[in-house]
């Protein structure tokens, strides 16, 4: 009986995974209709059904069906749509019953041509929804004009209304009313500035602005599973000269979790447009693309990317800008998801409120040191998103037709110059008063406990966008939470001889959950308000953050007041575990090392995966856990905050953590920033290398405190003389003094004299490759002199200056012994480290 729930939920979540991830999407709601035509029109394998077939769809005062004077049309793919309209000289709808409800194209075909005594050209028209106006004094002149709108249609008609102006016309050529997959577009984004959570897509109308397809040629209809057209991308550029293209559509990868078919197809995301960085590894300059928009609405702005372009894992690094914001902050393609190239997938934006008719994109280097500069960009797509009157054009805030009240539109069209003034004023206004009744309401919120919900407006979008797509996010409400009685199940009714573990929380079990996933069940002691806090957080962050190095949150369970989380089981326990006290075999420095680089990956995701920082406030080896490969993981998101700003607002907030990892800045002056984690983190590295706890009162004074003595030792270059036993010997000395340096800087004593956790990863991952450089040339004899030519520069780098560029490096005092810049020996280094 108790696993009836969870087998029925894995069921279900199965198969929305296979609907989700099997090509060729299959539409319920399936409208085309070929205006004016007495044929069927195809298009590539679309039909378009003659006019007559679609005459129950349609109301209009008039049948004017209007054929094009015969003439040679462009080589447009749609060019046989544009032989015949429908023309409307009143008030006219198409109703169609839809059997699905959710998001649907509507697509709008124009071509204006002269029938009898109707001139399209002078047309002047809306298009409206019943709660959307579409267009609005709209009108085309001699050209193609296609318009793709995206509507969530929560009724069982869909109406659409051609209102000419005036004593004007309206026309069309064709329309299409097509259903979507329901995570085409899920309910968050993240905003641009200030930068944060927006939620509530889902009843947003959208018009798709631009949808290009960078570096690459245009891909039409055909080639894409939602019939989209992606045009190529050069013409947007600002200096077309900085910029190549790549292509490579065979290594596109559609990993669980990133973007699939259906989000775009393999011809946009196997090419992308770079920067020409010409070889020269001190470029400089940002790429940007210049796109036409109406001011007076906010955007959705959708990146694709897909690293086609490295060769191995953590070779590209690079910013991305939306207008003069930085949205995504050292962009490292390759582990932002699953450690794969080329994995395709998509980050949403929301821009502020555009106030100017042109929207830049741009991507640039990364300020990491010794990030090559390059940077790309896949596909992008710009969507307007209706105003706060429902509508997607300026002029349109007047109108939405209903049944009764077509008859004064005409009236009301007469004021709307002086209208549309007033109107976008008024939009302004209650765009701001909405904003802050919003925010307000969000404060009001923080208060009580909505499972799931975002409490703080803190959290990224990352969830949804590149966990398991929006179909699974879209149900996680429930899959997440997990009956009691299948976690009395799945761990034998709490048997405490299945306790893995014991902490301030509460104790943990090992668990299978529906007979083959192991699990690792926290329960928490009987409710204490602080304990609840840290609960909620806890869910909060897990389910919201992603990352192959956190560890993932599988469920929870908040049923007879009690606080239960069920995470993936790491088959080898805490890294605390494997260095001291259990008596496991010690681990080599190249193993430390990875589980180092893992931990710091996992940390600068928190800090920068989100454009708001997340502190995780507890870093300690006990809270990195290693799975059945010893890939670490970070643990614990039960103290958890996103950076400064929030937590001014949190007076009560003690100072919290565990002792001998606590940030002192942040003992002194209360004040929480991402640095504070970079302290503990350097504490972590120190107990990796010397094997011991970080406090330990038995031992002489002098020693009791790890931080302490390891940066006396460091501070005399001897620190070889307290790592543990079990390594001596075994450390290059280069990898020794790089690892050290980095853990010296991250105890510096202000928060502003520490490296990023960018930065530590970086060194991290360098002092694996002293170390493996030996390794990889050990079999050959005399292998010192190679790295001996290699190291007094390396270590001229970055020996005492904190956090370190490129470039800093070149014009630094190096002796160049081996007649090559440092630079290009730091991108050769670069370049070699995922052979
Ligand atoms: C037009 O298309 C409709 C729907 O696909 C089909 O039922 C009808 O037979 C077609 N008519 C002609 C003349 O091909
Ligand atoms: C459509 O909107 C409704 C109500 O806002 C929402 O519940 C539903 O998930 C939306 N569907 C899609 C596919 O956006
Ligand atoms: C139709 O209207 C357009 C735009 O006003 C005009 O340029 C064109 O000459 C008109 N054509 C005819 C046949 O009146
Ligand atoms: C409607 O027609 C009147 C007179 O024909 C004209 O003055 C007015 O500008 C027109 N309004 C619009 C919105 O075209
Ligand atoms: C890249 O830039 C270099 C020099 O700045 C130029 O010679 C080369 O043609 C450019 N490459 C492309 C593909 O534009
Ligand atoms: C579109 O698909 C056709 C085959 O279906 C293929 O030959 C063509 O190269 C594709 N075009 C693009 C731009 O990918
Ligand atoms: C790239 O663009 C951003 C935003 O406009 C700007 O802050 C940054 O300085 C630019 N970088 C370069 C190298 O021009
Ligand atoms: C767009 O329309 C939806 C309802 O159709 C509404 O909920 C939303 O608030 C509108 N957008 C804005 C920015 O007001």
């Amino acid at each position: 009986m108790g696993c009836g729930k969870p087998e029925l939920l894995i069921w279900v979540l199965s198969i929305l995974y296979l609907a989700w991830f099997s090509s060729g999407f299959n539409p319920v709601d399936n409208y085309r209709i070929a205006c004016g035509s007495s044929a069927n029109a195809s298009v590539g394998s679309l039909v378009f059904i003659a006019d007559d077939l679609a005459s129950n769809f349609l109301s209009t005062p008039q049948d004017i069906l209007a054929k094009a004077p015969l003439k040679s049309i462009s080589s447009s793919e749609y060019s046989s749509l544009y032989q015949t309209a429908r023309v409307f000289t009143g008030s006219s709808k198409y109703t169609f019953s839809i059997s699905q409800i959710g998001r649907h194209w509507i697509r709008l075909y124009f071509y204006p041509f002269v029938y009898n005594s109707y001139n399209m050209s002078e047309a002047t028209f809306a298009v409206s929804t019943q709660d959307h106006v579409l267009l609005n004094d709209f009108s085309v002149k001699n050209s193609f004009v296609s318009k793709e709108f995206s509507l969530n249609v929560t009724s069982n008609n869909l109406v659409i209304t051609f209102t000419p102006f005036n004593n004007s016309i309206a026309f069309l050529n064709a329309i299409e009313v097509v259903s979507l997959p329901d995570g085409l577009i899920t309910d968050d984004a993240t905003t641009v500035n200030p930068s944060g959570r927006f939620l509530g897509l889902l009843p947003v109308a959208l018009e798709t602005v631009w949808r290009v397809n960078m570096g690459g040629p245009k891909v039409t209809f055909d080639n894409d599973t939602l019939w989209r057209t992606w045009i190529p991308d050069h013409s947007f550029l600002l200096q077309q000269s900085s910029v190549v293209d790549y292509s490579n559509t065979a290594a596109v990868n559609y990993v669980q979790g990133g973007a699939t078919v259906d989000i775009a197809p393999v011809s946009v995301y196997g090419t992308a447009t770079g920067m020409n960085s010409s070889g020269n590894p001190d470029v400089n300059f940002n790429v940007t693309w210049e796109f036409n928009v109406d001011p007076g609405f906010q955007y959705l702005v959708r990146f694709h990317f897909c690293d086609i372009v490295s060769t191995s894992l953590n070779q590209l690094y690079f910013d991305v800008y939306i207008d003069s914001w930085i949205v995504v902050k050292d962009l490292d393609l390759s582990t932002y998801l699953v450690n794969v190239l080329a994995a395709a997938y998509y980050m949403d934006f929301v821009t502020v409120l555009a106030v100017s008719n042109k929207l830049h994109v741009s991507i640039g280097p990364s300020t990491l040191p010794g990030a090559y500069p390059n940077a790309i960009l896949n596909g992008l797509e710009i969507m307007k998103m209706n105003n706060s009157m429902g509508s997607l054009s300026a002029a349109a805030s007047v109108m939405i037709p209903s049944d009764s009240s077509s008859k004064k539109n005409v009236g009301v069209m007469v004021g709307i110059g002086i209208g549309a003034f007033i109107a976008v004023i008024f939009a302004v206004l209650l765009f701001l008063l909405c904003r802050r009744r919003r925010k307000l309401a969000l404060q009001g919120h923080t208060k009580t406990w909505v499972p799931l919900s975002i409490t703080g407006g803190n959290s990224h979008s990352v969830g949804s966008k590149y966990s398991n797509g929006t179909t699974i996010s879209a149900v996680s409400n429930l899959g997440y939470r997990i009956p009691f009685l299948a976690v009395q199940e799945a761990t034998n009714n709490f048997d405490e001889s299945w306790v893995i573990g014991i902490g301030g929380f509460g104790k943990v079990y090992k668990g299978v959950l529906n007979e083959d996933t192991k699990v690792a069940v926290k329960r928490g002691n009987p409710r204490s308000q602080q304990g609840l806090a840290e609960f909620q957080t806890e869910i909060e962050m897990l389910s919201q953050f992603r990352h192959r190095h956190l560890v993932s949150l599988i469920g929870y369970c908040d049923e007879k007041n009690e606080m239960i989380l069920i995470y993936e089981y790491m088959e080898n326990g805490t890294l605390k575990s494997h260095l001291y006290g259990s008596g496991l075999p010690s681990m080599s420095w190249k193993q430390r090392l990875e589980i180092c680089i893992g931990s710091a990956r996992g940390l600068h995701y928190l800090h920068t995966g989100y454009a708001k920082a997340v502190i995780h406030r507890d870093v300690k080896s006990a809270n990195i856990l290693l799975d059945e490969n010893l890939m670490a993981k970070v643990a614990d998101f039960g103290l958890s905050k996103t950076g400064p700003e929030i937590d001014q607002t949190h007076v009560s907030t003690a100072v919290k953590g565990s002792f001998g990892y606590l940030d002192p800045e942040y003992f002194r002056r209360q004040q929480l920033t991402e640095k504070s984690d970079v302290y503990s983190f350097g504490v972590v590295l120190f107990e990796v290398l010397c094997a011991r706890p970080v406090i330990d009162p038995s031992l002489p004074r002098e020693m009791v405190n790890l931080a302490e003595w390891a940066m006396k030792w460091q501070k005399k270059g001897q620190l070889e003389q307290i790592i543990d036993s079990t390594l001596a010997g075994k450390i290059r000395p280069d990898s020794l003094r790089k690892f050290g340096e980095t853990a010296e800087k991250c105890l510096a004593d202000y928060g502003v004299d520490r490296p990023s956790m960018g930065d530590v990863l970086w060194n991290l991952e360098y002092a694996l490759q002293l170390q493996e450089a030996v390794i990889d040339v050990e079999p050959e004899e005399n292998s010192t002199n190679m790295i001996g030519e290699l190291s007094p520069q390396v270590n001229n780098f970055g020996n005492d200056t904190p956090s370190v560029s490129a470039t800093q490096f070149e014009a630094g005092p190096v002796d160049d012994l081996s007649g090559v810049s440092m630079s290009r020996v730091f991108s050769q280094l670069v370049k070699s480290e995922g052979r």
